[in-house]
């Protein structure tokens, strides 16, 4: 297999092959591993402040010189219902005392939402090489603003519409999120989930976009990556497969409920921050799902389930945490370190 193509020569790697952003999940230790094994390393910076955003990048730039993707949420701060709102934190305050979890749900009015616009001067003054974002586009003076510095744009599809606008928009590359793939669902079109598989979803977008596509769920072996690569992809990206690494911040429970996941246990939830996002069914899921609470939307209920969910991290309690996974969760499970995660999924390609 000959891995230099137009995907390579833009991200200036040595594989099409981007360890995916995974907020929670991704330390600057497995982006710089991925990156100085000639794959690009992907940091998640969603939502966080700009001081901790420069920080996280200042510590990648420690542990690489290699090209490396920095990754925002692009997406705006939406109203919210102050009684819904209310609502909820009754409810988490009561899930929080049945099930021993000593933390504070915040106040309303304490809740502090940053936004994408306010981390770009940071990447420009960092000379970011390559920006990836999720959940929307960013603005056109943003996106002209990093494309004057030289920065490489990829964002998230997860239909063709989707992808048309971003090629429109004149980002570089696009990730192509199937339905299968983990974590939050980066749609941002249509009122109605797209739903579309990866195997759907590649070809039909090559069909009518121009631009290098990357495709993204449930790759983690070399016959998924050739699939991809015959489907019209020129590069992948992986997440699920990276999570039990030994750069993960992942929790044992989470690594563990990953190792024995099925192929039905994954489902598509909105009861952890507000969007859509695929995780191993659990406990939380459970109980809010059957609630009936109406939930306050993103990023509102992310901040309220926040404190809760990191109490659970602290005590292993995958029950009541969000445990994102691809729906091939279990197929790829190596408590290995992520470059040679990476190498491994490249010899079984070249096999
Ligand atoms: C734990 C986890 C966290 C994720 N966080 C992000 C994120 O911060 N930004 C993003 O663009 N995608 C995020 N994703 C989605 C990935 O970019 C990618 O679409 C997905 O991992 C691919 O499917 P796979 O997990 O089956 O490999 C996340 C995925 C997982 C599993």
């Amino acid at each position: 297999m000959l891995w230099n193509n137009e995907l390579t020569r833009l991200l200036k790697v040595q594989y099409p092959i981007v360890q995916a952003p995974m907020l929670g999940v991704t330390s600057p230790e497995m982006v710089a591993a991925v990156s100085n094994a000639g794959g690009l390393g992907s940091l998640p910076v969603g939502g966080l402040s700009p001081e901790k955003t420069r920080e996280l990048i200042h510590k990648v730039k420690q542990l690489t010189h290699k090209p490396f993707a920095v990754n925002l949420f692009a997406h705006s701060i939406p109203e919210y219902n102050i009684q819904e709102a209310e609502a909820m934190r009754a409810l988490l305050k009561q899930l929080k005392q049945e099930h021993g979890l000593a933390t504070e749900i915040p106040e309303l009015d304490s809740l502090k939402f940053y936004t994408y616009e306010e981390q770009i001067p940071i990447l420009i003054d960092e000379s970011v090489p390559v920006v990836s974002f999720t959940f929307g586009i960013p603005d056109d003076a943003s996106l002209q603003q990093l494309k004057q510095h030289g920065t490489i744009l990829i964002g998230t599809a997860t239909c063709v519409d989707e992808a048309i606008v971003l090629e429109q928009k004149g980002v570089h590359a696009i990730t192509l999120q199937g339905i299968e793939a983990g974590g939050h669902r980066g749609s941002f079109l249509h009122d109605a989930l797209p739903q579309i598989g990866l195997m759907a979803l590649v070809p039909m977008a090559a069909k009518v976009v121009k631009i290098p596509l990357i495709a993204s769920g449930a790759i983690n072996s070399g016959a998924t990556v050739k699939a991809a690569f015959t489907l019209g992809a020129v590069g992948v990206q992986i997440g699920t497969a990276f999570i039990a690494s030994t750069e993960s911040l992942a929790i044992p429970a989470y690594k563990e409920a990953l190792a024995t996941a099925q192929d039905t246990d994954t489902a598509l939830t909105q009861v952890f921050s507000g969007r859509w996002a695929r995780g191993i069914h659990n406990a939380f899921m459970e109980q809010l799902e059957n609630s009936g609470s109406t939930l306050p939307p993103y990023p509102v209920l992310n901040s309220l389930t926040g404190a809760l969910r990191a109490e659970a991290q602290k005590q292993n309690n995958g029950t009541f945490t969000n445990l994102w996974a691809g729906q091939a969760a279990s197929m790829y499970v190596r408590q290995k370190n992520s470059a040679e995660i990476l190498m491994d999924i490249i010899k079984n390609t070249e096999q």
